[in-house]
């Protein structure tokens, strides 16, 4: 079973996901860790309702990007942690710390990327008129919203969507998308060749490799 830590930093919807699935046992991981950077997230809620540890780690309360990161890597390492999902998670990560997890942190986007990267993606989306969006499951690289996809998952865009229905709609399908990736993440099935994600690797690995 793999270890996996949830970093979020609002409504935690995505985490509440997770913490189902692993439950339900839909994917051969356990949540032992979440995290968020905002006191008030109710990702925290959620997780403390789930018997879950919990940590607050604020970027305001620490002195530099370096030292709030290391109390991160503090508490995924005295955690044991092998996966890290950010979900929801509002914070830029430094291209140091994107290095130590590559190819084991994960991350969820509400729109079919490399469209529609960054935020207010779902208004992106029905600005630029698209008639099919979705969601993406990848890897995190040192770019936003650019590592490579793991899977996604489509929905159509109706002519009287808004914002708001448009990412509703998106959302249930991000809480599929984020099981079946884990799903194929915890069990050592995908592999990673440039930006590409494979699940019938080329050749035999012990776990997901990487170019
Ligand atoms: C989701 O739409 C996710 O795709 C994006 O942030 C939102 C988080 O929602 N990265 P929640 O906190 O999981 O409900």
């Amino acid at each position: 079973m793999k270890r996996i830590a949830v970093m979020s930093s609002h409504r935690g919807t995505n985490l509440q996901a997770i913490i189902d699935g692993a439950k339900r046992r839909l994917f051969a991981g356990t949540v032992e860790l979440v995290i968020s950077n905002n006191k008030s997230s109710y990702a925290l809620v959620r997780a403390r309702e789930a018997g879950i540890p919990t940590l607050w780690i604020s970027r305001k309360f620490s002195s530099s990007q370096e030292e709030f990161e290391h109390k991160i890597i503090d508490a995924l390492s005295s955690h044991d942690i092998d996966i890290v999902c950010l979900a929801g998670f509002m914070r830029v990560l430094s291209a140091s710390f994107i290095a130590r997890y590559r190819g084991r942190m994960l991350n969820i986007h509400p729109a079919l990327l490399p469209s529609f990267p960054g935020m207010d993606a779902q208004r992106q989306a029905l600005c630029h008129g698209v008639k099919i969006s979705g969601c993406t499951v990848h890897f995190v690289d040192e770019g936003v919203d650019t590592g490579p996809i793991i899977l996604q998952r489509a929905v159509p865009v109706l002519d009287d969507d808004t914002v708001e229905s448009l990412s509703e709609r998106i959302l249930a399908e991000e809480h599929v998308a984020y099981i079946e990736a884990l799903k194929l993440v915890c069990e050592d099935r995908l592999c990673i060749r440039g930006n590409r994600v494979f699940t019938r690797c080329p050749e035999p690995t012990g776990g997901t490799s990487i170019d």
